[in-house]
């Protein structure tokens, strides 16, 4: 059975994977990525990105998003949407325009609106926001937090609230906060704070981008997923990757492979840890590579497609 099936089985609602726009003229890659028994979740790498979805203020553009989002229903497969508001990959229109606070919250709401009423019924969760924090815990200094100071966390969340269909959920989602440290601890405050105003907010995502050396062990990543699931908010690993330094070695595999099993027990065995996410199954494609030097083969998949001791280990843990 795929881990999608084992996953199910191991009581995750899903095991899933990013599917970048880059690789869909490679016919094994996509039977592999719409094979719902290995992956019965897809999340969109690029396409729903702000510089992707609205170009030029107000001009809204589906194809990249839909590329992917299309075949993904057609093979029943469940989509992660991400994101709506982030501080990278956004048009520079948007992130240099010198907007007055009324003007960039008008940006916002109507980006918001248009692209959560387009996915109303294909989005069965939503980034909502992406990375606001620095490791320190303090707020990190984007053009959003800039003109509209920490609040824009929250408008962001009410107008997610506002236009998506209500089965949505909605995440605050993050890297690095896989462990109990500042970071996560900021954002467990956050949480706090949006419950105790009633502000919606439904699941925090913690990316799992991972160096081999350094991956969480099992313990830091329950404490982390259960300082969450705790306040009352669900969680779930949405990107995870464990990139190893090259040359790459079967000890560096196999070390690999317990930072993907480590987190993935960790969901299964959490109080309220709903699914994994890939940050895509397949080596060459990856975004390690291009953003890490020296950096790569980071996936579940090799090369060839050969399955790798990370998917051996994952599908032990499940
Ligand atoms: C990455 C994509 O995989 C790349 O193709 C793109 O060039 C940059 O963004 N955290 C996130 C993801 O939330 O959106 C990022 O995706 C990886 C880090």
């Amino acid at each position: 059975p795929g881990l999608a099936v084992l996953a199910k089985r191991a009581g995750l609602q899903y095991f899933g994977t990013a599917i970048d726009n880059v690789v869909l003229n490679n016919t094994r890659y996509v039977s592999i990525a719409h094979n719902r028994s290995e992956f019965d979740q897809v999340t969109p790498a690029n396409g729903q990105k702000f510089v992707h979805i609205e170009p030029q203020r107000g001009v809204f553009n589906w194809t990249l998003a839909n590329q992917v989002i299309k075949p993904a229903k057609k093979a029943r497969q469940s989509v992660r949407c991400h994101n709506f508001i982030w501080h990278t990959q956004a048009p520079e229109w948007l992130e240099f325009g010198n907007w007055t606070k009324k003007e960039l919250v008008s940006i916002m709401e109507n980006h918001i609106k248009v692209e959560a009423r387009y996915f109303y019924d294909t989005c069965f969760s939503w980034d909502v926001v992406n990375e606001s924090f620095n490791d320190d815990g303090t707020f990190r200094e984007t053009f959003w937090y800039k003109t509209l100071g920490k609040e824009y966390i929250e408008l962001a969340f009410k107008f997610a609230r506002k236009y998506t269909s209500p089965r949505t959920t909605l995440y605050y989602n993050d890297y690095g906060i896989e462990k109990v440290n500042n970071k996560s601890l900021a954002i467990a405050e956050l949480v706090k704070d949006f419950i105790k105003r009633d502000i919606p907010i439904d699941g925090v995502g913690l990316q799992g981008h991972f160096r081999m050396a350094t991956a969480p062990k099992y313990e830091e990543i329950s404490a982390s997923i259960a300082q969450f699931n705790k306040l009352g908010v669900e969680t779930a690993i949405t990107e995870l990757d464990v990139r190893i330094e090259l040359p790459d070695s079967p000890e560096k595999k196999a070390k690999q492979a317990e930072g993907y099993a480590n987190a993935v027990k960790a969901c299964v065995d959490a109080d309220d840890c709903v699914g994994v996410t890939v940050w895509d199954f397949w080596d060459p494609v990856s975004w390690v590579p291009y953003t890490f030097p020296g950096w790569g083969n980071a996936c579940l998949l090799d090369d060839d497609f050969n399955k790798k001791p990370a998917y051996y280990a994952v599908s032990d843990v499940l």
